[in-house]
């Protein structure tokens, strides 16, 4: 082989699980179940690739950075993260869902500044500045539905897929703010630099998803 494997990040969940098949498509198995295992990197049926398994926010990080070369990250994730250094050429129409506002039901509009926790702050912060409303947002790193049941924010902005997480804790969707699924980032850098392999692989897992369509 002539140059450094080429890195696959993936997240461990419901991204790993909907990308595997995909990839199998181009070729690229893991050899190992990443499940029963310490390992943080993996070798795969393709000796040119290897796969990471990380957090899901880590992958942009990791991908801009040039700690792996290619990743898959829900749309959310990159949204609140920034196209910095980022290519976005695929969405792989996996791990689909909406990012929404919610409140408790029938909660009564709030007048001046609304608390809103979520961890997507950033996104939070744009979308009630883009409505000209003032919004305090505070940052959680999950469970966020429990947030209005205890007085600590007005607003959750969070996933919402079948509205089961909102509906158990007595709370409604109230507001859109996206339509999402996961979508494969490239390293700017990379992309020049490996552009035949990425394409490649890119070209047939494209071919994968139209299939499925
Ligand atoms: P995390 O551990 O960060 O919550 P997940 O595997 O739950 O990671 O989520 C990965 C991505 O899958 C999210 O960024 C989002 O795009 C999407 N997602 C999250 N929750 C759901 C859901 N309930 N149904 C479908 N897609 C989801
Ligand atoms: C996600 C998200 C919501 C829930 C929405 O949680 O954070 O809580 O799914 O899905 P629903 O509308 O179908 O109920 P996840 O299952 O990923 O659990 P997590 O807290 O481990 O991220
Ligand atoms: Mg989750």
């Amino acid at each position: 082989m002539s140059q450094k494997p080429l890195i696959i990040a993936l997240s461990k969940g419901r991204i790993l699980k909907d990308t595997l098949p995909l990839l199998k498509e181009a070729g690229i198995e893991m050899t190992e179940d990443p499940s029963a295992s310490r390992k943080l990197i993996f070798d795969t049926t393709r000796e040119d690739v290897k796969i990471i398994v990380i957090r899901a926010t880590d992958v942009p990080p990791y991908v801009q950075h040039g700690g792996a070369d290619i990743g898959v990250a829900g749309k959310d994730v990159l949204m609140e993260h920034g196209a910095d250094g980022l290519f976005e050429p695929l969405d792989l129409e996996i791990a689909r869902c909406k990012l929404m506002v919610a409140a408790l039901k029938d909660a009564p509009p709030v007048s001046g500044r609304l608390r809103v926790a979520t961890k997507f702050v950033n996104v939070a912060k744009s979308y009630f500045a883009q409505q000209g409303r003032q919004a305090e947002v505070i940052k959680l790193y999950g469970a966020m539905e429990l947030a209005p049941l205890v007085g600590l924010a007005d607003r959750i902005v969070d996933i919402v897929d079948t509205g089961n997480t909102l509906r158990a804790n007595g709370l409604e969707p109230t507001e859109m703010i996206a339509t999402i699924s996961s979508r494969v980032v490239v390293n700017r850098a990379s992309m020049k630099t490996r552009h035949g392999q990425i394409q490649e692989i890119l070209d047939q897992v494209a071919k994968a998803v139209a299939a499925r369509r």
